[in-house]
Formats: structure tokens, sequence, C-alpha cells
């Protein structure tokens, strides 16, 4: 993740675009169009691709919900029976030809359209951070802008350092996400608070955890910038072709005090963690560079039973989207 890895990434010279400054325009939009204004900064402006998470691979599978899940929430994903699921597996970034193993590719990400029997759809859009990097839109927008500022010329302390002398989980986030062996072989973290609401109307928050059954499976840092630029997107497909890849679907409950509206606070390993199902991966989609462009995955596109929480972030990352979406559409 160019953002939270901005320590290594600095150091290690990578050779982005490393600009000053919000475009003129920017100063009088909305704190999403200036955050995709300067993702779009960062990352060069790639027509029909997404500002963030642009190098992706579209799936499909199937969500089989477990019998606690419908005791914690009454929302009919869980009542069963199985649901169909398109799953879009992608690398962090706005470069949509960035290397998979390349340490700006972190976090990966998961994003789930889950198919409900009512013909509606719910999104879940998840990635390997265990904790974000900031608490709200404006915040990230501000780390985003002081990378751009921080480039290898920038005079010390530059932005970053001082945004990070303020904002201590930007120092740390990054770290969280390392390179897997597959996409398949990841765990992907919720992030945001969201909170279930059950037959009786009672309200848990709980946050969203996906652990591959097959166990994670990290590479060495100099392993992973060896593999081939495109070793996961490639290797999904045949992987699933042959045998299911499976992620046991988890719901980490909050306790009374945990705190629901900063994603930079991930709650103690110690709470309880539900098991809500499992999902499935069976099988690429044929032509997943068409399929990818109309698929938009919203956080707060949840169903009866699933709510949002008091979570900024949430909101932030609507607007945010529903930008990027509206310029690759064009
Ligand atoms: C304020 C915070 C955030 C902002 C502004 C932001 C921004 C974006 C943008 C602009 C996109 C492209 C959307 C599109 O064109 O469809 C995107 C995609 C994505 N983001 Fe975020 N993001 C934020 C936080 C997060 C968090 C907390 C997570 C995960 C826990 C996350 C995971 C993803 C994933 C997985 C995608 C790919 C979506 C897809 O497959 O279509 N983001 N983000």
């Amino acid at each position: 993740m160019l953002v939270a890895r901005y320590g290594r990434t600095l150091a290690a010279g990578v050779a982005l675009a490393f600009v000053t400054g919000l475009p003129a325009a920017a100063q009088d939009s909305s704190t999403a169009e200036q955050t995709i204004d300067v993702m779009n900064t960062l990352f060069g402006k790639h027509p029909g691709k997404r500002a963030n998470h642009a190098k992706g691979v579209v799936t499909q599978g199937s969500f089989t919900p477990s019998a606690d899940a419908a005791k914690i929430s009454k929302a009919s994903l869980f009542a069963g029976p199985a649901v169909p699921v398109t799953i879009r597996f992608s690398d962090a970034t706005g470069v949509p030809t960035i290397a998979d193993g390349a340490a700006n590719a972190n976090p990966h990400g998961m994003s789930l359209k889950f198919r409900l029997s009512d013909g509606s759809d719910m999104d879940v859009v998840v990635n390997a951070l265990a904790y974000f990097p900031v608490a709200t839109g404006e915040e990230f927008r501000d780390l985003l802008k002081a990378v751009s500022e921080s480039g290898p010329d920038a005079k010390k302390p530059t932005a970053l350092e001082r945004f990070v002398a303020t904002h201590p989980a930007a120092a740390t986030a990054g770290a969280t996400a390392k390179t897997p062996s597959s996409l398949a072989r990841q765990t992907y973290n919720g992030v945001n608070a969201f909170v279930f609401v059950d037959k009786d109307g009672k309200r848990q928050p709980f946050r969203f955890r996906f652990v591959p059954v097959q166990g994670e499976e990290i590479l060495p840092a100099d392993e992973a910038s060896k593999r081939d630029p495109n070793y996961l997107m490639d290797e999904i497909g045949p992987r699933v072709a042959k045998e299911p890849a499976t992620f046991r679907v988890l719901a980490q409950l909050a306790e009374a005090g945990d705190p629901t509206n900063d994603a930079t606070k991930p709650w103690p390993d110690s709470r309880t963690t539900v098991d809500l199902g499992t999902l499935t991966v069976t099988k690429a989609v044929p032509d997943s560079a068409e399929a990818e462009k109309a698929l938009l995955f919203m956080p707060n596109a949840l169903t009866d039973g699933i709510e949002v929480s008091d979570d900024p972030l949430i909101d932030a990352r609507v607007q945010a989207y529903a930008v990027s979406f509206g310029r690759r559409s064009q």
C-alpha cells in the first residue's frame, strides 16, 4: 500500500510520479473528489480503470451460511440456502500494471457481491490490512496529499513525516498487509465496523474477517518482488478450476467500549469470533477485464439485518467509490 507503506516506499525511492499540491480545481470540490484527484496524481490517470485497486481479477463462487449466523442477524443471507457470489480480488494503488509482488500492491483486496434470493445484492469490500492508517475520509485525503508532496527531493521534515507525527497508525498499518503466494492464501479484514440486527432487534457491532481454509501463505518480500508481475492474477483461475478455494467468513464481535468509529483501532484478538459460513471460489469469469468495468462494490450496500456503524470511513468510501466509478465509466 503506497500510503501506509510510505516509509519503505520513500526509503526505497520507488519511482512514482510525486508532484506537489492539489490541482486548483480541487479546492472547491468535495473531499471525495479531492481524494480521487490526489489518487490520479499519485497513480496516473488510466481511462476506464479504478482510481484505487485498479488491477484485479473477477471470479465467481457461493456463500453457504452457518447455523450460528442466523442467530446473530436476521439477514436473509444467513437464512440459507447458499447464494451465488461475484468476487473481485485486487492489488492496491491505481496503477493497472503494478506487479502483483510489489510492496505497493499491498494491501490486496477482496470485494464480494452476494446475489440474495430476493434479487437484491449485498456488497462487502475488505482488504489485507489489520487496521486502517487513518480514521476519516478527510485524513485519508490529507495522507495521500502528504505522500504526493514528499518525494525524494522534499525538504525535511516532509509533509508525510509531519502527518505521521500526529497520526501514529499511519506509520504502522501498512506493515500489517503482506504479499501472499496466492490470492486464495491471504486473510482479508473488514477494518470498518458494521452492526448485526437480530430478529428481536438486538444490535451487535462486528467486523468481517475472511480466513483461507488452507491457511495463510505469505512470501518473503525479496521472493515476492522476483515473481512474475501477474503471478497472483494468473494463478487464481487455474487454481480454483482444479479445486475450489474456500474461506471461513467470520465476524469479530465488539464488546462494550470497543470503538466502532475508528478503523485505526483493532479490537483485541480475545474478542469472540462467530463463524458466519463458508465462501467458496469456483471459477474465474471468462473476460475479467470486461466484467470488472460494470462492477461497483459499495461498502454500504447491505441488507436488512446488517447495518452501517458510526464509522465515518464507510461514508467517505461510498462517496469516493461513486466518484471513481463516475470517472471510469465516462
Ligand atoms: C477513506 C478511505 C478509503 C478511500 C477514499 C478509498 C478509495 C477507493 C477507491 C476510489 C476505490 C475504487 C472504487 C471503484 O472505482 O469502484 C477503492 C477500491 C477498493 N477499496 Fe478502498 N478506499 C478507502 C478505504 C478502504 C478500506 C478501509 C478498504 C478495506 C477494508 C478498502 C478496500 C478497497 C477494495 C478491496 C477496493 C477494490 C474494489 C473493487 O474490487 O471494485 N478501501 N477504494
